[in-house]
C-alpha cells in the first residue's frame, strides 16, 4: 500500500546514501544531510547517576538504527536526548545539521512513540490520532483526510470510531503509530513500542513497520529488548553497555528492504542473531564489570 500524499515536493529527491553531498555552492543539500549527529553527548542526572558516558553516533537518512543492551544502559535516556526531552550534561546533538529550533520544518519533523500507547480512553480512535494536528491548530477539514490516511497505513481504517477500550493491545499500538505518522515525520523515535505484545502480534507490527519505513523513507531510531526484532528491522544495530551507558559495538545488517518472512527464515538471519547474541553477552559482562 503506497500512500505518498503527505510528502512535500522536496521529498522527490533521490534516496540518500546517508552521506553529506555538498551542493554547487559548497553548502550541503537537505536530502543528503545526516539526520542526527550525537557529538560526545553525556548525561548525568541531578542525583549523580551517570546514565551516559560521552556518546558519538551519526545517523543518516533512511537508516533504521536499533539500540539494544542490558537494562539501565541508557537506551531511553539516549532516545530522550535525541527527542530534546532531556538536555545533555555535556556534548551536543545536531539535527539535520542544525539546532533543535529548526526541527518541525518541512523535511525535519520528529515523532516519538512510547512503549505505552497512552491513548485518551474517552475519545474515539480518530480523535486520538488527530491530537498532534489539533495541538498544532490544523483545521479539521485538513486534518481528517490525514487521519484517515494514517489509519489506513496501520490497517485501522475501519476502526476510526472505536474507542481504545474496544481494541486489542496490538491495535492500540497501531493507533499510537498512526498518531506519530499523521504528523508526517522524517525521524521516528520508538522506545520499546512492541515490548508488551505477544510474539505473533509483534512480528506482524514489525512487518508493517518495515514496510512503512521503506515506503515513507523514514529515518528510525528504535529501542528494543529483542535481538530477533533488532536484526529483522535494522540497517544498523547499536549494542550498548551499562555503568556507565555507552556504545559497546555496532552491527550492520546489510539485507535489502523491505524484508519479510523469507529473511526471517533464512540462515543469514540466524547467523546475524547468533552474532548479536554473543555481542550482547559480551556487553552484559562489561556492564557488570563497570562501576
Ligand atoms: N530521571 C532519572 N533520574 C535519575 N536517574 C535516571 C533517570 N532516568 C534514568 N535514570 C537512570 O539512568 C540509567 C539509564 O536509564 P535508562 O535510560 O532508562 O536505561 P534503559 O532504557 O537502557 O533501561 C539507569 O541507571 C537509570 O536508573
Ligand atoms: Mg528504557
Amino acid at each position: 500500500m503506497r500512500n505518498a500524499q503527505w510528502r512535500s515536493d522536496d521529498d522527490e529527491e533521490p534516496r540518500s546514501n546517508g552521506l553529506t553531498m555538498p551542493a554547487a555552492d559548497g553548502s550541503p543539500t537537505l536530502p543528503d544531510l545526516p539526520v542526527l549527529d550525537i557529538l560526545s553527548a553525556e548525561k548525568i542526572f541531578p542525583n549523580g547517576t551517570r546514565a551516559l558516558a560521552p556518546i558519538d553516533l551519526s545517523i543518516g537518512r533512511n537508516e533504521f538504527v536499533s539500540l539494544i543492551g542490558p537494562s539501565g544502559c541508557g537506551k531511553s535516556t539516549l532516545l530522550k536526548l535525541v527527542a530534546n526531552l532531556y538536555e545533555p550534561s555535556d556534548g551536543r546533538i545536531v539535527w539535520w545539521q542544525s539546532n533543535f529550533s529548526r526541527v518541525g520544518e518541512p523535511g525535519r519533523r520528529l515523532a516519538f512513540v512510547f512503549q505505552d500507547p497512552t491513548l485518551m480512553p474517552w475519545a474515539p480512535v480518530e480523535t486520538n490520532v488527530r491530537l498532534p494536528l489539533d495541538l498544532a491548530g490544523t483545521p479539521k477539514a485538513e486534518s481528517m483526510p490525514r487521519v484517515q490516511a494514517a489509519l489506513a497505513q496501520v490497517g485501522l481504517e475501519r476502526h476510526a470510531r472505536h474507542h481504545p477500550g474496544q481494541l486489542s493491545g496490538g491495535m492500540k499500538m497501531r493507533v499510537s503509530i498512526a498518531r506519530a505518522l499523521v504528523t508526517d515525520p522524517d525521524l521516528l523515535l520508538m522506545d520499546e513500542p512492541f515490548g508488551a505484545l505477544d510474539e505473533f502480534t509483534r512480528n506482524k507490527l514489525d512487518d508493517d513497520l518495515v514496510r512503512l519505513s521503506w515506503e515513507r523513507r523514514l529515518t528510525t531510531v528504535f529501542v528494543t529488548h529483542s535481538l530477533y526484532e533488532a536484526v529483522f528491522l535494522s540497517t544498523r544495530i547499536v549494542i550498548m553497555a551499562a555503568n556507565p551507558g555507552r556504545i559497546f559495538a555496532q552491527l550492520t545488517v546489510d539485507e535489502p528492504q523491505p524484508r519479510g518472512d523469507a529473511f526471517r527464515n533464512s540462515e543469514r538471519f540466524a547467523h546475524l542473531c547468533r552474532q548479536l547474541s554473543s555481542l550482547l553477552h559480551a556487553a552484559s559482562l562489561e556492564s557488570a564489570g563497570g562501576r
